[in-house]
């Protein structure tokens, strides 16, 4: 069967089959490796993509699912030169990332919070993260990160 979504900025059809999650469209298809297969069970978020700017958990969606919507994977947020945006350049600039592993969901998992709100409660940031785990940095560096990021952004859109 076809299906036609947005992936990152760019319309795509896709042939697939129907019981394709959608982890393994982006990785097995698509050749987006930045969604990582962790659990494959829905508990630990390295597999998150954003869906019309919402974290989801790509291992429990069927690719079939994502018709006709907006799809963000961490391959879409950097620049297109590669370059990190604000919110990745924080993880680095705080040492949020120790293994990475878990970095992309957290990045992708960061950004819903800031299409949210740019005025995040360090609680509002840690409930916004619950369904990531990170093994490595204790989580203070990821909700600094991402409470920087805000400050950052609100600054840039003060100064519209
Ligand atoms: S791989 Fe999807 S939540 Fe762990
Ligand atoms: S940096 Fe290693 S799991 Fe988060």
């Amino acid at each position: 069967m076809k299906i036609n979504f947005n992936l990152n900025g760019s319309d795509v059809e896709l042939e697939i089959s129907p019981e394709q999650t959608l982890l393994s469209l982006l990785r097995d298809k698509l050749g987006l490796f930045g969604a990582k297969q962790g659990c494959d069970v829905g508990e630990c978020g390295t597999c998150s993509v954003l869906i019309n700017d919402e974290l989801r958990k790509s291992c429990l969606m069927l690719a079939v699912q994502v018709e006709g919507c907006r799809v963000v994977t961490i391959e879409g947020v950097s620049s297109p030169q590669g370059e990190p945006n604000d919110l990745q350049q924080a993880f680095l600039d705080h040492g949020s990332v120790q293994c990475g592993f878990c970095t992309p969901g957290m990045v992708l998992a960061g950004e819903a919070i800031l299409k949210e709100t740019l005025t995040p409660t360090r609680t509002q940031i840690r409930e916004g993260i619950a369904g990531n785990l990170c093994r490595c940095t204790g989580y203070q560096q990821i909700v600094d990160a991402i409470e920087d990021t805000a400050q950052q952004r609100r600054t840039a859109v003060e100064e519209k």
